[in-house]
């Protein structure tokens, strides 16, 4: 295997990898993309201030299987003592890192100050990871954004607090807190931060291909890319393969795959609740196949999920032999003119 980069004291080999994702990136979800390629594992963000009550709920968030080492715990919060306190808290648990989440953007976490609230204060976040590297022993990481907003891009100052704090690596999102997830992602700025910084630089936003991830890789020398949206229903992504040139059977495999992860770390009834918005997702390329699709949002039952994912492929293949024939008379029509 090629050697990539180095993370605190964590090897790291390959540069592409899953982006965190509440409600997505848990346990089965990350054991998949790794399985398919992504470098290393980063968990949903969990709340600090719950987290420091032990919370069962929180804690069950960091919940991993070994064969996702390296993994990233990723938390959030806005107040040095309670993050100091969680951090120490889920080191027991045995993460390879601790990520400080710097970048969510919702006003419930940032209007508070946590997530990309914390942009605001550069002074007090270097105390806070100055805090977290004095204490724990895992690297420390955080994932930011470019600034609040338009007026306030502050990427330099933050990434020369973080650095100068003892941070291990820094992952770029490449918009403002104010942007949310519209425009475009600024990777000529992503592109910047990597010129200067002195720790591993990942950048993250609107990647959709492997091939765009490459890319990014060679044109902004980033030490890796993260990929979110485009990743879900779609862990393909991950080693190089379109989903578009795959076979229903293909597909349906890896559907069958990730389903049984689910079933295995939540349970049959909440495993096949949770499993539903992956599905869908796996089935975005697919048209006509509508009816399903509604079917499949309000599923209960395994064996009612089971039944839908056998009629789906007998749709999709008549779908497929009607565009197929459908492609033949357009081609003897053509040869006709
Ligand atoms: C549903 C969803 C949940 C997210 N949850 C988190 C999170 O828990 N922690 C985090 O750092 N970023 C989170 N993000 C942001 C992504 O990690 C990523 O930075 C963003 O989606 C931009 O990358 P993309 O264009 O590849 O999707 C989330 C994004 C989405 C769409």
């Amino acid at each position: 295997m090629q050697f990539s980069m180095f993370v605190g004291n964590i090897p790291v080999y390959k540069k592409i990898s899953l982006s965190p994702m509440a409600g997505i990136s848990d346990s089965p979800y990350r054991k998949l993309c790794r399985e398919m390629g992504a470098a290393f594992s980063y968990t949903e963000f969990v709340s600090t201030d719950e987290l420091s009550h032990y919370s069962s709920r929180a804690i069950s968030l960091l919940k991993f299987e070994e064969i996702e080492r390296p993994i990233w715990f990723q938390i959030f919060g806005n107040n040095l003592e309670t993050i100091v306190k969680s951090a120490l808290i889920i080191q027991d648990l045995a993460p390879d890192v601790i990520d400080l989440n710097m970048g969510c953007s919702t006003s419930k976490v940032s209007q508070r100050g946590s997530g990309a609230g914390l942009l605001k204060n550069p002074i007090y976040v270097g105390k806070i990871i100055q805090s977290m590297v004095k204490s724990l022993n895992v690297p420390v990481t955080a994932k930011i954004r470019i600034g609040w907003d338009e007026a306030s891009m502050n990427y330099k100052d933050v990434v020369h607090v973080l650095q100068e704090s003892g941070i291990s690596m820094i992952s770029v999102h490449g918009r403002t807190k104010s942007m949310g997830y519209t425009g475009k992602a600024r990777w000529d700025i992503i592109q910047e931060i990597k010129s200067f910084a002195k720790v591993p630089i990942w950048g993250n936003g609107d990647i959709q291909t492997y091939k765009e991830a490459i890319f990014r890789l060679n044109s902004s020398g980033v030490d890796g890319v993260l990929i979110g949206r485009a990743a879900i229903g779609n862990p393909w992504i991950f080693s190089g393969i379109n989903k578009q040139t795959l076979i229903y059977a293909e597909i349906r495999n890896v559907i069958l795959k990730h389903l049984r992860y689910m079933l295995e770390f939540y349970g049959e009834s909440q495993g096949v609740i949770l499993f539903r918005k992956h599905l869908a997702k796996y089935l975005n390329h697919y048209e006509g196949i509508e009816t399903e699709k509604t079917k499949l949002l309000t599923t209960q039952t395994l064996k009612d999920l089971y039944m839908l994912l056998y009629d789906l492929e007998d749709k999709i293949q008549k779908l497929n032999s009607l565009s197929r024939s459908c492609s033949l008379k357009l081609k003897d029509s053509i040869l006709e003119v």
